[in-house]
């Protein structure tokens, strides 16, 4: 009997290890880029439009995506933050962004972007035009090497209204 008592508490104990360790091994779920754009939408506004002087409007980046280096500039925008003085629309802007790339994985950074780009910009998207997880992948290795230039720098070679 005791030896039943033991072994039944065995099993229990292994079962609730079994569960702990499978919650551990769960893939996080990753946020959607409406879930995601929540953050970015205390600082552009929910409609992207910004506050002249204090944050950049989102609604005109789709103009980036087919110029050379545009999609690599948004990544980074969001993996490193952006600082230094910018014209957007007209106004000056001298303020900083801080690094999302500990906050969000490559699927949320990707994700986040279509959305700015889709419902933020209007844009219709090309297959090719998306942004995928191992694009921003690519980018956040790089960064991490420190083979990766600033984002105001990478700003300087797009031409934005
Ligand atoms: C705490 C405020 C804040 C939050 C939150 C924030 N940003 Fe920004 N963002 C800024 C500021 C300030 C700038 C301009 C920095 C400068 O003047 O150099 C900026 C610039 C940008 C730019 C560059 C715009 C341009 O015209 O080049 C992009 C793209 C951008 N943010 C996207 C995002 C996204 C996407 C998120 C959410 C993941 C986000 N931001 C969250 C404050 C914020």
């Amino acid at each position: 009997m005791a030896n039943l008592a033991k072994t039944a508490w065995l099993v229990a104990l292994l079962a609730c290890l079994g569960v702990g360790v499978g919650a551990v091994n769960a893939a996080p779920v990753s946020k959607t880029g409406e879930q995601v754009f929540i953050t970015c939408s205390a600082c552009h506004l929910p409609s992207g439009e910004g506050i002249p002087g204090a944050f950049p409007s989102l609604q005109s980046l789709p103009k980036v995506i087919p110029q050379e280096g545009g999609k690599d500039y948004l990544i980074s925008v969001v993996l490193q933050g952006l600082n230094g003085q910018i014209q957007s629309n007209g106004n000056t802007f001298n303020g900083f962004m801080q690094a999302f790339a500990p906050t969000f994985n490559d699927e949320e950074v990707a994700e986040v972007l279509n959305y700015v780009l889709q419902h933020i910009g209007k844009a219709t998207l090309t297959g090719e035009q998306m942004i995928v997880p191992a694009e921003v992948a690519t980018i956040r290795e790089q960064i991490k090497a420190g083979n990766w230039p600033k984002s105001h720098a990478l700003r300087q070679s797009l031409t934005l209204p």
